[in-house]
């Protein structure tokens, strides 16, 4: 029996996967057959008509299998590219989203690249962290997380991105037990704000992300209330904080903002779609 082409594998797989309901069927089957050989995409044209070997069949039918179980495609390659730079992920860490370069945005817009200092809460795969450190040379970064297995995950991207010497990683709630001192120049985070209802109806890609990047509580608000409430007390006098929001979440957020009476010039960042992503204020003084 001949074995298959690469072209007719991809073939195979992108019906498979549209069966299953993927998004993108074509483009997963071509990133997980990349991953698979160990090439870039565009090698895969180069090479169409290459037979696979059958190790290398068993392997892609393996993973095409769990895509279509939804399982989500960086989890099956083990990357994800954000803000131009390629990331580790592992199911302990939330895929870290195209929308959260808005947060970024933000950040570098109001720090630019000096010698600041920054608190990244709820750092997942340390995407936020790590990628203002590689923006900007001289700063330094606190990235904090609940989860031991999350902060593994943000140590190797630190390492791999060669930030480790300014990004300090700490296990802990919120600020891991650093005291309020109305130092940091920035307080940045996306933390997990979907409500009850969005919790129940998740869609099947983001079941298999960690229940807790993704629980906000009852109205998705429990860790931005916190936020509020507290980050005033470690940010200077006119130092931002800027977090990630869903998309219904704004007005809720800047009245939390409002009436804490510690920050002005609260706003609203948008993304492409048109939809409420980041909001920002400064600590009053
Ligand atoms: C939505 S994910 C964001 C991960 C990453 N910053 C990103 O943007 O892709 C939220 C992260 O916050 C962490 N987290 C949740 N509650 C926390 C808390 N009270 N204190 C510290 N980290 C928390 C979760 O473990 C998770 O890694």
């Amino acid at each position: 029996m001949s074995l298959p082409t690469l072209l007719e594998l991809l073939r195979l797989a992108t019906g498979y996967l549209r069966e299953k309901g993927v998004e993108q069927p074509r483009l997963d089957a071509e990133v997980l057959l990349a991953h698979v050989l160990k090439t870039e995409r565009i090698m895969l044209y180069v090479h169409h008509d290459r037979p696979l070997e059958p190790e290398e069949v068993t392997a892609y039918r393996a993973l095409v299998a769990r895509r279509g179980r939804r399982e989500p495609a960086p989890y099956l390659t083990g990357e994800k590219e954000f803000h131009g730079l390629p990331f580790r992920v592992t199911p302990a860490v939330l895929v870290p989203r195209p929308e959260t370069e808005h947060l970024v945005a933000v950040a570098l817009a109001f720090a630019g690249d000096g010698a600041w200092h920054g608190f990244d809460v709820g750092t997942g795969s340390g995407v936020l962290a790590v990628t203002l450190a590689v923006r900007c040379p001289q700063a330094r970064l606190v990235a904090s997380d609940l989860s031991p297995e999350a902060l593994a995950v943000a140590r190797e991207n630190a390492q791999r991105h060669g930030v480790d010497d300014r990004v300090e990683l700490v296990e802990g709630d919120l600020w891991a037990g650093r005291e309020p001192r109305g130092a940091w120049d920035l307080v940045i985070s996306n933390p997990p704000y979907l409500t009850a209802q969005e919790m129940a109806g998740l869609p099947p890609e983001v079941r298999w992300e960690p229940q807790l990047a993704l629980d906000g509580g009852p109205d998705g608000l429990a860790v931005i209330r916190r936020l509020a409430a507290e980050a005033w007390a470690h940010l200077r006098p006119g130092g931002l904080l800027a977090f990630e929001i869903g998309a219904s979440q704004a007005a809720a957020c800047l009245e939390l903002l409002e009436n804490t009476g510690h920050y002005r010039d609260a706003r609203v960042t948008h993304d492409h779609a048109g939809l409420p992503r980041v909001v920002s204020c400064l600590r009053a003084a």
